[in-house]
């Protein structure tokens, strides 16, 4: 019988008993610039504090438009699907500026 790839391996893995070495080559990250800034609007620095950690402006700019009750479950998704540490009391407002942003012309799809 032949043995599984994955116990070759498992069994080539315990073979090296010294810790695994990771070397990069440049440790600086370029990350693509994102010329775009969110508009003024009431709710802002909500979206600002809770929001661009993990989004760039451009990409809350280009969602398609919705209405105020699906930013409401996006903003619910954010929170428990992907942990983001938004503030309860800051929901109203980002809400209200995701709405208000995508009236605006040119700002959503
Ligand atoms: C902890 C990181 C994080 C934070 C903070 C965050 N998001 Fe997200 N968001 C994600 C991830 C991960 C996805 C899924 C990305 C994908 O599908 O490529 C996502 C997807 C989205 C999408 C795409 C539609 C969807 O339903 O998946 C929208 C719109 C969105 N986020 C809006 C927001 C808004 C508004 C906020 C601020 C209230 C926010 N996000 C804060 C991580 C975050």
């Amino acid at each position: 019988m032949r043995a599984a790839p994955a116990l070759i391996l498992a069994l080539a893995l315990a073979g090296c008993d010294s810790p695994a070495k990771v070397a990069f080559a440049d440790a600086s990250v370029t990350l693509p610039d994102d010329p775009a800034e969110l508009p003024e609007g009431p709710g802002r620095d909500a979206v600002i504090e809770n929001c661009t950690a993990c989004h760039s402006p451009s990409t809350m700019l280009q969602q398609p438009r919705v209405p105020r009750e699906k930013w409401e479950s996006i903003v619910g998704k954010m929170k428990k699907l992907y942990k983001a540490p938004i503030d309860d009391a800051a929901v109203h407002a980002i809400v209200d500026y995701m709405v208000h942003v995508q009236s605006q012309p040119g700002t959503a799809r």
